[in-house]
């Protein structure tokens, strides 16, 4: 879909006023991502954040994304276009559960998935992305007991990976990747059976063991460009489609509806509109506000994981 000129021309603009940038994540609608200055997955997001010396940052994703922006960036605006565009895994763990789970196990290092909220990362002692999950877990040392948080699905993954036995992994899960049926993939391969398979890590076991590749979205967005095939099942987030018609347009990739909307699209993402972009630059609201012994102790894992990797 092509935006109205007119809409486009007034972020650019606004943009400029605010000497803002504009982060997206590869699951915005195709509108937003073509006016970002940066696209990307959440630990390439996170980097650029680290690294922008502007003004304002406009972030548009969802919201745990943005307050890992604010954590980076403590004395720049953070803004976003829908401060309700949550994410099922933040909503899975609370900080209060978590600190129930120290006070009863306190020798237990825990390592969050940055899908948490901000509350949750400042309980934590490492962060990891679905880029980085497995060569965070190793960092940790053989002998100390891990608690990986919140998704169950990348946690079962990383634990096959890693070999670490000595792990617990949380029950949380992504409502868009967790409800992938293995049957609907192994309909798309019987229809396309020459097409490869890529997945998100937070897709169920029996998807993954299905897939030739698995790994962050960026990950994957590369992988299906560089791949020997022509044809490729996606099983992640339809938003990817942008980036990979554009890099790879004489390729076929196909998207695998999931069991909840009959779609592959997250609804949190897709609540960021133009509009909502355009409105929260002109106004700079919403803002991301976080208590400041909050973001100084969400820092420290945070960093912990930009030094691994
Ligand atoms: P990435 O780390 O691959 O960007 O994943 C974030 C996410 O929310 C996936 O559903
Ligand atoms: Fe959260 Fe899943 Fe949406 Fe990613 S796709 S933001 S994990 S609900």
């Amino acid at each position: 879909m092509v935006a109205p000129a007119s809409i486009t021309e007034e972020i650019l603009e606004l943009k400029k006023q605010r000497k803002a940038i504009i982060l997206a994540h590869h699951y915005q609608d195709h509108e937003i991502q073509e006016l970002a200055d940066i696209i990307g997955d959440s630990l390439e997001l996170s980097r650029k954040a680290r690294d922008y010396e502007g003004e304002v940052i406009a972030f548009c994703g969802v919201y745990f994304m943005a307050e890992t922006a604010k954590v980076l960036n403590p004395n720049r605006v953070v803004v976003v276009p829908d401060k309700d565009a949550g994410c099922s895994l933040v909503d899975a763990c609370s900080a209060d559960q978590v600190r129930a789970f120290k006070r009863l196990h306190p020798e237990y290092v825990i390592v969050s998935y940055i899908n948490t909220s901000v509350e949750v990362k400042a309980e934590s002692d490492i962060l990891c992305t679905s880029r980085n999950a497995v060569d965070i877990v190793n960092s940790v040392p053989k002998e100390k007991p891990i608690l990986f948080l919140p998704d169950i699905n990348l946690g079962n993954y990383v634990r096959k990976m890693s070999g670490r036995e000595n792990m617990r992994i949380w029950q949380g899960a992504c409502i868009v990747h967790s409800t992938f049926a293995s049957r609907k993939l192994v309909a798309a391969k019987a229809e396309h059976p020459e097409a490869l398979i890529a997945a998100h890590p937070e897709c169920p076991p029996d998807v993954l063991r299905m897939a030739n590749f698995i790994g962050s979205t960026s990950a994957i967005i590369n992988w299906c460009v560089n791949a020997p095939a022509d044809e490729i099942i996606v099983m992640t987030e339809s938003g990817v489609s942008h980036s990979l018609q554009k890099l790879a347009p004489h390729k076929k990739f196909y998207f695998v509806a999931n069991e909840n909307c009959n779609c592959s699209e997250c609804p949190y993402m897709k609540k960021n509109s133009l509009e909502k972009l355009a409105d929260c630059l002109r106004t700079l609201e919403p803002r991301v506000e976080i208590a400041p012994d909050i973001m100084r102790r969400a820092l420290v894992p945070i960093e912990r994981m930009l030094a691994v990797k």
